[in-house]
């Protein structure tokens, strides 16, 4: 239902995609990694159609997203929730207003008391009741992910699209985030994109990984076979991040503090 064939996409000279081709895994959850700069971003993008291809086809739920119109647009919007690497948070508005704001859009059969529950309901689950009427730009940059994280999931959307979700979160809440993702999958079924340099994190909660390098998908598959592939660009990317288990040791292990500190 979610599939991406042979995508390119170019900023002028910039050849940021050279030809992607993905089958989303649905109700599961999909990891992205690669380096800065790999398009990882500009893939998320394209899915919801705020950037579109220059060729090939991103298909979602039966529309091109490339070359859909307003309508189909905001349908297939509707069944997204998603969480922007900067947040792209009102700062003028307060946390609640932000979080609301998908439901004012997407969900105008809810009375405002029922959208205020639900607002708070979202916010219990990424840790931040307290701060519902708190101007958005006065929150730190760890408070303001959970505000969009909580914003992203709001309307109980069948695919959420995190962009770094755990990126400058302490570890408790970044565990938390994790387990909110494991439970959405299992209770409702959601399918997940997480971007992530988190590589810990991935192997948490991630049912497959890809990596996007130089413009490609040099890798795909699930997340026990990717630890042990073994191409070097990959390895090298979860080698810093995590110690990988030996061929026939099963498990995994968090990386020693010598390790890290390389
Ligand atoms: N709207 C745009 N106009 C011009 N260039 C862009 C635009 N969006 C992205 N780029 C460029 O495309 C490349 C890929 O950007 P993208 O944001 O997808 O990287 P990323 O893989 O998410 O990196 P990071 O891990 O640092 O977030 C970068 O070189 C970026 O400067
Ligand atoms: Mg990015």
């Amino acid at each position: 239902m979610i599939e991406l064939k042979d995508v390119t996409k170019s900023f002028g000279e910039l050849h940021v995609l050279r030809g992607v081709s993905l089958k989303l895994p649905m109700r599961q959850t999909t990891a992205i990694i690669g380096p800065s700069g790999a398009g990882k971003s500009v893939l998320l993008k394209l899915l919801v159609g705020l950037i579109r291809a220059d060729s090939g086809e991103v298909l979602c739920f039966g529309a091109d997203m490339g070359r859909a119109d307003d309508d189909e647009l905001y349908a297939v919007r509707r069944r997204f929730g998603m969480l922007f690497q900067d947040g792209a948070l009102f700062d003028n508005l307060s946390v609640a207003e932000n979080v609301e704001f998908p439901l004012i859009h997407h969900r105008r059969d809810l009375k405002p008391s029922q959208r205020r529950d639900r607002v708070m309901a979202a916010l219990e689950q990424v840790g931040l009741p307290e701060l519902a009427d708190r101007p958005t730009g006065r929150l730190s940059g760890g408070q303001r992910k959970r505000v969009g994280i909580a914003r992203a999931i709001i309307t109980e959307p069948e695919v959420v699209l995190f962009d770094e979700p755990n990126s400058g979160l302490d570890p408790v809440t970044s565990d938390a985030i994790d387990g909110l993702i494991l439970s959405m999958k299992k209770s409702l079924g959601v399918t997940f994109i997480i971007i992530t340099h988190d590589i810990v994190g991935t192997l948490n909660v991630a049912d497959h990984i890809g990596m996007l390098y130089e413009g490609r998908l040099v890798q795909f598959g699930p997340t026990e076979e990717l630890v042990q592939a073994p191409n070097p660009i990959l390895r090298r990317f979860l080698q810093r991040n995590v110690s990988l288990p030996d061929p026939g040791h099963s498990g995994f292990e968090l990386p020693s503090v010598r390790q890290r500190a390389m």
